[in-house]
């Protein structure tokens, strides 16, 4: 039996405390909760206090008799001191020894083992202020279990999920075995915690290097004499992303652009053009490809246009329209088609039906399907669903630097 001193931080994951909790009493442990103010948030004293049958501590107040129950005495009556999860503003402050609540406080007064499982957005793990603080932790003999890596509940990929509660009690308590009841657990060494997985994820830039990707982006414009044009709202924004990703994983990308007014990533050969016709041949040139990610919003039409320009005089037009390229179904059908093809879909409606329909209509094996009845077009987020053969997963809304992340993630993982 341990006793582990819990402490709850603030953020979504916060729910799984409870479960934490509900498994180390079935296991035999006692468990005392504090809870900060952030994580009364999401969680409740209440349900705390009943999963732990204990008491749940949540300010400096709480502990009105100093003499029976101070901070001091609370932080070493236990065998061990869990944070679980720690948000980023916790391990900033623990690194900073920074002591302005219970929690903190506890933390700075404690003489006992303590384990500090993270869990936040992916871009406030990997920031870097939030790396020096979990190293200058590490380096004073605190353990820290990283966070998984998957899809996250504000929406975004990647490392900075609590692992689940089951997990987390094997690594402290590994003599608990999860659900079973078994008591006599000791607590497990600290040194093994920090192991470095059996086989660690390819470094950033290295991981599709040797690959030629190929990407579409923006809008195309359609003449419809010389000096005016039908375009769509299409920024770009998505594609150039995507492009980036691709290069920053170690990928040769050629990023095939309509009109956009956006910089060239780092890395990445663009090719600029305007209309549909001008890209399908920019895209069967850039042949052949590993990866094609076919983003660009193509005019389904283009106007058979007039060499002079049209005169207000002769009265409104009569626009005649041709279809254009698809470049997606070409490619689909092409003898040196991609080994990945994937296309995206703005839908706004039935979004997975029609992007379902579309993967096999244009022979993709991916289809993005962007919910587009937000202001997706031009804006900086997404809200996407990746279509493959095994069906549709729904990814929460990211920004568009996300998805693609998580798109070239995927990726690296396919060509695996
Ligand atoms: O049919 P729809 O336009 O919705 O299909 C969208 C997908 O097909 C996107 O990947 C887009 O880049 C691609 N596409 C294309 N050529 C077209 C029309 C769409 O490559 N003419």
């Amino acid at each position: 039996m341990s006793r582990i001193l819990l402490i709850v931080g603030g953020g979504i994951a916060a729910y799984k405390a409870a479960e934490l909790i509900r498994l180390a009493r079935k296991a035999g442990h006692m468990v005392t909760p504090v809870l900060t103010a952030g994580g009364a948030h999401f969680v409740t004293p209440m349900s705390l206090a009943a999963l732990a049958e204990s008491p749940v501590y949540t300010s400096l107040w709480d502990l009105k008799d100093e003499a029976e129950m101070g901070h001091i005495q609370l932080s070493r009556a236990a065998d061990l001191v869990l944070v679980c999860p720690a948000t980023a503003d916790l391990v900033a402050k623990m690194a900073a020894g920074i002591a302005d609540d219970l929690a903190t406080t506890l933390l700075l007064a404690t003489d006992k083992p303590v384990v500090v499982v993270p869990a936040m957005n992916v871009r406030m793990w990997q920031h870097a202020a939030t790396q020096a603080n979990i190293a200058a932790l590490r380096t004073r003999g605190i353990t820290v279990i990283d966070p998984d890596e998957g899809p996250m509940a504000c929406g975004e990929y990647g490392p900075g999920r609590l692992p689940e509660p089951a997990a987390i009690l094997a690594q402290i308590l590994p003599d608990t075995e999860s659900g079973s009841g078994a008591v006599g657990a000791t607590l497990a060494p600290l040194a093994p915690l920090h192991q470095p997985a059996a086989s660690p994820p390819p470094r950033s830039g290295e991981a599709l290097k040797g690959r030629h990707i190929l990407v579409t982006a923006g809008p195309t414009h359609e003449p419809i004499d010389p000096v005016r044009m039908i375009a769509n709202r299409s920024s770009g924004k998505q594609g150039f992303a995507i492009a980036a990703a691709a290069a920053q994983a170690g990928a040769r990308v050629t990023l095939i652009a309509g009109p956009v007014a956006l910089p060239t990533p780092g890395g990445v050969a663009r090719i600029d053009v305007e209309t549909a016709d001008q890209m399908a041949a920019a895209v069967e040139a850039a042949l052949p490809a590993d990866v094609a990610i076919l983003v660009a919003a193509v005019a389904d039409w283009k106007v058979v246009a007039s060499a002079r320009k049209l005169k207000k005089a002769d009265g409104a037009p009569r626009l005649e329209f041709a279809a254009n390229p698809d470049i997606l179904a070409t490619l689909g059908q092409h003898p040196d088609r991609p080994r990945l093809l994937i296309g995206f879909a703005a839908e706004t409606d039935n979004v997975v039906a029609n992007a379902s329909a579309k993967r096999l209509a244009k022979n993709a094996d991916w289809i993005v399907a962007n919910d587009v009845s937000g202001d997706v077009m031009g804006g900086d987020h997404n809200r996407v669903h990746l279509i493959t053969a095994a069906g549709a997963k729904e990814c929460p809304e990211a920004t568009k630097e996300e998805v693609a992340q998580y798109l070239i993630r995927r990726i690296i993982e396919d060509l695996a």
